[in-house]
């Protein structure tokens, strides 16, 4: 089987950016499924920091070839600014010739943005929480058969076809919001930007990625956003518009069901969500606030706080079935060094009953989390490049993870750098 595929299994963040970097060598091909910049996938090596948004997180290695597949929702002028960054330090894509971009990736246009910033205004309390990048409208527009695609912009009449859903939109705005924000300066980013993006190699990505699997290569999907916020299985309605589970690499990148491989499944040691809904394990108080101090827990795409709490194993297990995950890679585990106790939820008292399952409703009664406590660990992990160095406390959480889902964690993450990462079987 040509295709693994890597995916969050929390509710996004669980640190995909840096082990897809740590796992590229191994692959010809990595591609981006689904999402848009909605995403933040943060990678450092060699005392430099990157955040990516829509280009896969492969592009820092010369023989790996980096797709953005059609899945995914694009915001020119986001990609383009990731294009110039890179640039900046000394990575020009358009002469590595590494980034390929999908002809049936959707494309954001500015009013997209005006109406996810309209309707999350709208909702008031009541709001998702959204990115603000136009996520959902795109994606709306795509299940609505009227979206723009990447391919479009190399048509002659792409500039009236944007006029056309421009108008559609700001018709919208005006009739369900009363205004239209002026967008004249964004507009005219986007035009600069898709200049751009002609440049690029713009493929037929499912011919292109299949050819690749005929020819013996190693593909991996990379995911954006977490099994918890995916359209489908996730916290409805306060998930993303997209399915962010294995379906969707099949979906999201035209490859057959019976071509994935292996399925690698990252959480983090403990628990984040950025944004509203529910949290079963969200530890509103000052443990909380000492892990988003010491796990650095804000945003890479918008800086907001992010919520914590503690490791979800209903949830994890429900994240593991829906993607059938074959390899774990846990994250974050020097976050948890300190703590004298921790904690993993096992089971919820959901009205009146305990149950080890995620139930239908998990927003109007959040389910109450029941916990095992664990001895904590002291020492400080950051440092370890050894298996034989890691603290047998740390060993002893890793195999009541293991024991209790069923899966290997293959990967221990010891920090945010490419060399802080433990191979364990
Ligand atoms: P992604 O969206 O899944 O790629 O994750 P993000 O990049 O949004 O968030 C993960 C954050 O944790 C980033 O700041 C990473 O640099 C950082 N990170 C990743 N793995 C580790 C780890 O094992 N330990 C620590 N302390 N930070 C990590
Ligand atoms: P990565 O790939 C964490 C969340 C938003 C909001 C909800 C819907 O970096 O893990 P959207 O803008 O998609 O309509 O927002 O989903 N969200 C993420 N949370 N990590 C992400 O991506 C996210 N992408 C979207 O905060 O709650
Ligand atoms: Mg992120």
């Amino acid at each position: 089987m040509a295709v693994d595929v890597l995916l969050g299994l929390q509710w996004g963040d669980e640190g995909k950016g840096k082990i897809v970097d740590v796992l590229s060598p191994d692959y010809d091909l990595i591609a981006r499924f689904q999402g848009g910049p909605n995403a933040g996938h943060t990678l450092e090596f060699d005392g430099k920091k990157f955040v990516l948004n829509t280009i896969p997180s492969g592009i820092f290695f010369n023989n790996t070839i980096n797709l953005i597949g059609n899945g995914v929702v694009i915001d020119p002028i986001t990609l383009k600014r990731e294009i110039d960054k890179l640039k900046d330090a000394g990575h020009d894509l358009l002469a590595k010739k590494n980034l390929l971009i999908a002809k049936k990736a959707h494309l954001i246009l500015p009013t997209h943005q005006l109406l996810d910033a309209a309707s999350e205004k709208k909702m008031g309390d009541g709001k998702i929480g959204s990115t603000l990048k136009g996520i959902g409208p795109t994606y709306m527009d795509k299940t609505g058969r009227n979206g723009l695609r990447i391919g479009d912009i190399l048509q002659p009449d792409f500039k009236e076809k944007y006029e056309k859903l421009k108008g559609k939109h700001t018709s919208m705005l005006q009739a369900l919001y009363g205004e239209v924000a002026d967008f004249s300066e964004r507009e005219a980013a986007f035009f600069e930007a898709i200049e751009l993006i002609k440049k690029f190699e713009l493929v037929d990505s499912e011919h292109y990625v299949n050819n690749a699997i005929k020819q013996g290569k190693k593909v991996l999907a990379e995911g954006a956003q977490g099994t918890m916020l995916d359209i489908d299985f996730g916290s409805y309605p306060f998930v993303t518009s997209s399915n962010t589970t294995t379906a969707g690499a099949c979906t999201g990148l035209g490859i057959a069901p019976q071509q994935i491989g292996d399925v690698i499944g990252i959480f983090k040691a403990y628990c984040t969500r950025v944004g509203g809904g529910p949290f079963p394990t969200e530890l509103d108080n000052e443990v909380g606030e000492e892990l988003r101090k010491v796990g650095h827990e804000f945003g890479a795409t918008t800086g907001r706080p992010r919520r914590t709490g503690w490791i979800d194993l209903p949830a994890l297990k429900y994240a593991i079935m829906l993607n059938g995950v074959t390899q774990l890679v846990m994250t974050k585990a020097d976050v948890l060094s300190g703590f004298d106790k921790i904690y993993a939820c096992t089971h919820y008292i959901h009205e009146g009953e305990t149950i080890d399952y995620m139930p239908y409703d998990i927003c109007s009664v959040i389910p109450k989390p029941v916990y095992k406590e664990i001895d904590g660990w002291n020492e400080d992990l950051t440092g370890i490049r050894e298996l034989n160095e890691i603290p047998q406390r740390l060993s002893d959480y890793m195999a009541f993870l293991e024991k209790e889902l069923e899966v290997p964690v293959k990967y221990l993450s010891v920090g945010p750098d490419r060399v802080q990462t433990l191979v364990l079987h």
